[in-house]
């Protein structure tokens, strides 16, 4: 009897075939990477610097050399065509010009100082013009601003829970790090040392669920929702038409302010999902490519929230209060956020992006309608993502359960084995201003040529 692979009907035996195959040419192309690596385990702890950075698939991770816009170039000399793009943090390309300039003149004048630098100024007003809220403030990493934004959000409440959506990510936030199991908030699996159990500081629901979150908010004791306006840490599942708006009513209702995380949505356009829907939250966050890939996050409120903060504020302990960091808002982030903002993530670049966001998504349904393979392609802006299975999902369990280990880590390995760098962990691209038509369809070519393989 033939074994199938998941819910796509393609031989389990055909995928580890392949896998065996690909893994072959993969060690063969990466002989100064595995030096690298097994050189590294003396001096690192799994012989990475972070260690996910061995979740790519492959018998090692690739070390790379160089990279400059959408062009990434490994320390075997492998070029590849850049889709992850430091998994959003260069959603600029890489290192863009205008950012390295602009940092660079800072770092000869001065990096960090804990005086306030003059480019914070232009910085905030061009947040404010593309987010809409008007009081901002930075921080080093998008999970410090969602950290900061949480603890804001309770201060000013009194209220002590969260609310989070099942298979959300948020970064290496307490409260987040949740999912549901039989229905009650649990500890997402792979959780490191949560300090309490999570049913003290988070309540989940599925996204699109109306029903289920006005049953959570009902219990009056969530401090904040804090939601990306689609998910997009596990495949991507766009919000159901009038869910957005059911959120923001039912928040409202429950005296819950609502946060929306824009890190990767940013990918909507300027002013992110926010900006191109016009949602009216009351505190945005958002970190990864705003200062090009120099670590930067900001979180910004409305005048009546920072009218709460600043009456909730003890200014004399305004350093130990568990919202800032020496290094937040330092000068090196705000002149790389500013020239990012003002020249590199520009109106003319989203239109570019965006449109070969399109591309890429025409093309992958062009394969999945030509092999007649149950997946789908879901398109967010200017990042796009192929699933398995024949429904779009509706909420992160359904779309948990669309995935397939072997065949999510086969594609990839055969992606980057072709010189095409998806984003490890689901299928998921993004374009940034340097991406080009031909890119594109070289990444659908390689899809094409894998499709007839799994299918053959
Ligand atoms: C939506 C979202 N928010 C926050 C974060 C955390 O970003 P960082 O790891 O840069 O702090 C991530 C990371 O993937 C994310 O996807």
């Amino acid at each position: 009897m033939t074994n199938t692979s998941g819910i796509q009907g393609i031989e389990e035996e055909r995928v580890s075939t392949l896998m065996k195959r690909e893994l072959e040419a993969f060690e063969a192309a990466h002989p100064r990477s595995r030096q690298i690596h097994e050189d590294a385990d003396e001096a690192l702890l799994s012989g990475v610097p972070m260690n996910w950075m061995t979740r790519w698939p492959g018998s090692h991770p690739v070390f790379f050399d160089r990279a400059k816009g959408n062009s990434l170039t490994d320390v075997d000399g492998n070029e590849l065509i850049d889709f992850c793009l430091g998994d959003t943090g260069a959603m600029t390309g890489h290192s863009p010009d205008p950012t390295v300039a602009a940092a660079r003149a800072r770092i000869a004048e001065g990096i960090t100082t804990m005086l306030p630098s003059e480019d914070a100024l232009p910085l905030g007003r061009e947040m404010m013009r593309r987010f809409g809220l008007a009081h901002w403030q930075f921080s080093l990493s998008a999970s410090d601003a969602n950290r900061f934004s949480i603890r804001l959000c309770r201060e000013v409440t009194g209220r002590d829970k969260v609310l989070v959506f099942n298979h959300c990510y948020h970064g290496s936030v307490d409260e987040t790090v949740a999912m549901l199991k039989d229905g009650e908030p649990s500890f997402r699996v792979g959780n490191i040392g949560p300090p309490v159990p999570i049913g003290q500081t988070t309540r989940v629901v599925e996204f699109n669920d109306v029903e289920g979150l006005a049953r959570e908010l009902a219990h009056g004791d969530v401090a904040c929702v804090l939601a990306e306006p689609a998910l997009t840490n596990i495949g991507i599942v766009l919000p159901e038409p009038g869910f957005l708006d059911e959120l923001r009513r039912l928040t409202t209702e429950a005296g819950t302010l609502l946060i929306i995380d824009e890190t990767h949505t940013f990918c909507c356009g300027p002013g992110g999902y926010t900006g191109a829907h016009g949602l009216s939250p009351d505190m945005i966050t958002i970190g990864k490519p705003i200062a090009g890939g120099i670590p930067t996050g900001a979180y910004g409120m409305t005048d009546e929230m920072a009218g709460r903060v600043l009456s909730h504020t003890v200014w004399e302990a305004a350093d130990v209060g568990g919202v800032g960091g020496t290094l937040a808002g330092n000068a090196l982030s705000m002149a790389a956020a500013r020239a990012t903002l003002e020249e590199v993530l520009t109106e003319e670049a989203f239109e570019h992006m965006i449109r070969m966001g399109e591309r890429f998504e025409s093309g992958v349904q062009g394969v999945i309608d030509d092999s007649g393979l149950d997946w789908t392609v879901t398109r967010l802006g200017c990042r796009a993502e192929y699933m398995l299975g024949a429904e779009r999902p509706r909420s992160g369990a359904e779309a948990a359960a669309a995935f397939d280990t072997e065949l999510d880590a086969l594609l990839h390995l055969y992606m980057l084995n072709r010189g095409i760098l998806l984003t490890p962990f689901h299928m998921m691209a993004l374009m940034c201003p340097e991406t080009s038509e031909e890119d594109v369809d070289a990444h659908t070519s390689v899809l094409a040529e894998a499709a007839e393989e799994l299918t053959a």
